[in-house]
């Protein structure tokens, strides 16, 4: 499987930037870069998991024949989906044991916080919608506005896809990491309910395709 370094995916970005020849687009750029470098000083998980929920948007997405600027799209808002954690409290975000019920609600807040911080880009509006929207359910169970079904932006339900799985395939402080076929099953469960049945699929075939050409 090809993964990228942050670096790789924020030079792509920019290479996107520079080709529309608007010289604001490289301050509003650099400004981004120092977002995503402040996220992962408060949370190194943030680095790690960002990068990696990318490649597997991006992955998913090609294999869903999106066009060039939706990739585009999805692999930004996958490297910045939780820049709205810069707003939670550290103690909350690095806590080891489970969240109170009012801790929750403090940690659902993100996806709020990052659509307002990203505002400004006016350009990123689609972008923002994903990030706004990447802990919706499919069933309308999720937030920040229990969207339903294809109200749910699509690039959220990829991101909502690539972010489940890279959580739960990932060494946590309070658990280890599940394997490839555990994380599957687990979301096979879910589907149709917090995630898209379409997109579940599509992924799986991306994986089981991925796994034949690695291993
Ligand atoms: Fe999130």
């Amino acid at each position: 499987m090809l993964h990228f370094s942050i670096k790789e995916q924020l030079k792509r970005i920019y290479e996107r930037f520079s080709r529309s020849k608007k010289p604001m687009h490289r301050a509003y750029m650099e400004s981004i870069h120092s977002l995503v470098n402040l996220a992962e000083a408060k949370d190194p998980y943030t680095k790690r998991h960002s990068v990696k929920v990318s490649n597997y948007a991006v992955g998913l997405a090609k294999r869903m024949g999106l066009s060039k600027k939706e990739i585009d799209n999805i692999r930004l808002a996958a490297i910045l989906h939780d820049i709205g954690k810069i707003g939670i409290s550290e103690n909350i975000l690095l806590k080891e044991s489970s969240l109170t019920d009012e801790e929750y609600e403090e940690v659902k807040k993100h996806t709020k916080i990052g659509a307002d911080i990203l505002k400004p880009f006016k350009f990123f509006k689609e972008v923002i919608l994903m990030i706004k929207h990447h802990h919706e359910n499919f069933d309308g169970s999720g937030y920040p506005d229990g969207l339903k079904q294809e109200k749910i932006p699509l690039g959220s339900r990829i991101l909502s896809v690539a972010d489940v799985y890279d959580a739960l395939t990932s060494r946590r402080a309070y658990r280890n990491a599940y394997s490839s076929y555990s994380a599957i099953d687990i979301m096979t469960e879910e589907s149709g309910k917090k995630f898209d049945p379409k997109i579940l699929h599509t992924f799986m075939d991306y994986l089981s395709s991925n796994k034949k050409k690695t291993g």
